[in-house]
Order: C-alpha cells, then structure tokens, then sequence
C-alpha cells in the first residue's frame, strides 16, 4: 500500500444537502443547501437563452472580463482578485500554499466542514476552538492559536448556525492572531446581512497584508450549479494563489453569467426583501410550534431541539414527504435543524407538514 499523508483518513466525506425523490408523487422541497429560491430577471434570462459559446474552446483562464467588472464594483485592483470553482477550491489552494505536516489550522467548533477537510487535505493539524452561545467565540480562537497556526478560517456570518461577528470583533481577532497566521474570512452570505455593525471587513483588509475575503456567485447570486467564487488577497498571496490554481477552473458560461447577474440589480434587491421577510415568517412559525430558534443573519435558520432525537425525528419525517432540510451530526450539532429560506410555497409546505406532526 502507498500510504497517504497521515492525516487523509482524519477526513470525513462532506455530505451535501439531501435532496431527490423518496416519494416520487410529490414535488421536492430541497432547504437543504442554502440555495436561492429567486428568478432572475427577465431580461436576465433572456441575455442567457442569447449566450452563445465557442465549446470547442477553452475558456479565459484569467476570467479577464469579470475581473474587470468586479474591480470596479468593490474598487479593488484587478491583482488583487483570485477566482476558484467556487470558493470552496479557494481554501483548498491556500491551504495547499500555507500549511505543512508540522503547521496548525484554525477553525470555530461550528465553522463550516470543508475548512477541516481542506487542512487535514494539506496534511496540517486541524484544531478548533469552542464557541458560545452558537457564535464564533474571538478569545477562544485567540487561545488556541500559537506560533504554528497558519491560517484561521472564520465564516462571517457562519453557516450552519447563522451567527456573525461585528467588525470590531473581527479586528480584535486579527490583532490577536499571531503575526504570521493568515485570517482568512469566509463572507459566502454577507450580501444577506442587514445589521449595521457588520461588515464584509473588505475594507479592513485592504489596509493590511494578512486577510483574505472570499466571496461566491453561489448563495444570493444564485448560481450554486455554475461553481463560481473569488476571493480579494494581498497582492503577493493572489500572485501565489494563481501559480497552483487549475488553469482553466471557472468555465466560460460562468464567467458570462457572473457578469449578466452582478447586473440585475432587480433579481438581487428581490433576493435580499424575500430573505428578510420569510427568515422572520419562518423564524416566528418555529418559535410558534415551541421550537428554539438561533438568530440567523444569512439565508436559512437554525432549529434547537429538546435533543437529538426530536431533531432527527423530524428530519425524517419531512423527508418521506420529499421535504430536506439539513441534520447536523457532522457539524457537532445533533440537536439542531438547519432549514434554508425556500420559496413561500415551500416554506409553507414544510410549516403545514411540521403541524400535522406536531398534532399526531
Ligand atoms: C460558509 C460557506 N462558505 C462557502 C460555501 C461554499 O460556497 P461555494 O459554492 O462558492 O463553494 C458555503 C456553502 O454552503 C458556505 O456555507
């Protein structure tokens, strides 16, 4: 046998949201993936029903035009942009460029599952700090960092249990980072977050030369299938970044698409107004059937149950209905439901059928 690095059968498969037919007489609800529910505009649509491709050719591996365009949206320089086949390959590449078999990465105990994969992938100790009350907890992080942690991962808000840090509390953790540890800071719901003390910290990170700020087309831009993220580094770490990235990693219809959908301004106002209003209804529905809700600021909400059980229950029973939504034995949250902010047709459909339970 070839043996693999030592810390490959550390890693557990990530399991994506369940979705496909249980009961094929029924329509499937899928809140399971944090995915948008919204339509884009029909001008939109229309640009890409007209987009035509050269398939026979490769697409622009420097994604030259969309760098441009998002260049000039977030003023940043266009060198200081690295694109990924969504930014789940980006912590891969800056593991792969940062840690070693003798260096640490750093996560929250809730944080999201690929920043395990991707440190234990690059052979790295993987270490976590607790957290409180269902947040990232900065002093804890703090703590559990020493002179080997090379990289910090933060999901801001975090997925799956919708919690943020403010901005004051994202420079209190940069400050108290070693010097040499990269904060890397995962901001994949940013664009659904309305509370004024948070911030996607892009500004911060341009004053310094330790962050980096990764974004994804997946989540309010709608365009989970095309795989489609970036992130803003400092110059010399994009320059890094790009010597390991796979040439040709975002595909050409990605690259149009991200273009067309950065300027539907009409689809992303939607997207925000559908979020806040039904992450309420379905917030209030829950605490209604005696449920606890953990305040989310992203696009789902998560559920706390009596215990495990309870959770697991009710999973289980929604999906012999083809209702998913997210069980979280993985992220060490057995008792808890993650469910994302469906259309209304589908929220409703899942509340009616959480009734009918409830009264059995
Ligand atoms: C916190 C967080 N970051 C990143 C991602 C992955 O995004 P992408 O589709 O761009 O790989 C997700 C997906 O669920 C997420 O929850």
């Amino acid at each position: 046998m070839i043996p693999f690095n030592k810390n490959i059968n550390k890693i557990k498969t990530y399991e994506p949201g369940k979705s496909g037919k249980i009961n094929t007489k029924l329509k499937n609800v899928k809140l399971s993936s944090n995915e948008s529910p919204i339509k884009f505009s029909k001008k939109t649509l229309t640009k890409i029903n007209n987009t035509s491709l050269p398939l026979s050719k490769y697409p622009d591996s420097k994604c030259t035009q969309l760098r441009k365009k998002i260049s000039k949206l977030y003023k940043i320089k266009t060198k200081n942009i690295i694109f990924g086949n969504g930014s789940d390959e980006i912590f891969f590449l800056i593991s792969y460029c940062f840690l070693n078999e003798n260096l640490e990465g750093l996560y929250s105990k809730h944080g999201f599952l690929i920043y395990p994969i991707a440190i234990n992938a690059a052979a790295a100790k993987c270490v976590y700090a607790k957290e409180k009350n269902f947040k990232a907890d900065v002093n804890e992080l703090i703590k559990k960092s020493n002179k080997n942690t090379r990289i910090c991962f933060i999901a801001n808000p975090n997925n799956p249990t919708g919690t943020y840090l403010n901005i004051n509390e994202i420079k209190k953790l940069r400050e108290g980072l070693p010097k040499k540890c990269l904060l890397v800071i995962d901001t994949a719901y940013a664009e659904y977050v309305t509370e004024n003390d948070y911030s996607d910290s892009l500004s911060y990170a341009k004053t310094r030369n330790d962050i980096i700020i990764t974004k994804t087309f997946s989540k309010m831009y709608g365009m989970a299938a095309l795989r489609l993220g970036w992130a803003y580094c400092p110059e010399n770490i994009a320059k890094t970044l790009n010597t390991v990235r796979p040439a040709f990693n975002i595909n050409s219809f990605a690259q149009k698409m991200a273009i067309n959908i950065l300027d539907d301004n009409a689809f992303l106002k939607k997207s925000i107004e559908h979020n806040l209003y039904w992450k309420n209804w379905l917030s209030d529905k829950f605490n209604s059937f005696g449920f606890k809700v953990i305040p989310s600021v992203a696009n789902f909400i998560l559920v706390k149950f009596k215990n495990s059980r309870q959770a697991s229950k009710l999973a289980d029973y929604l999906e012999k209905s083809n209702i998913f939504v997210r069980k979280l034995e993985n992220y060490k949250l057995n008792n808890c439901l993650r469910i994302s902010i469906g259309s209304e047709k589908d929220l409703k459909r899942l509340c009616s059928k959480v009734k009918k339970l409830l009264r059995k």
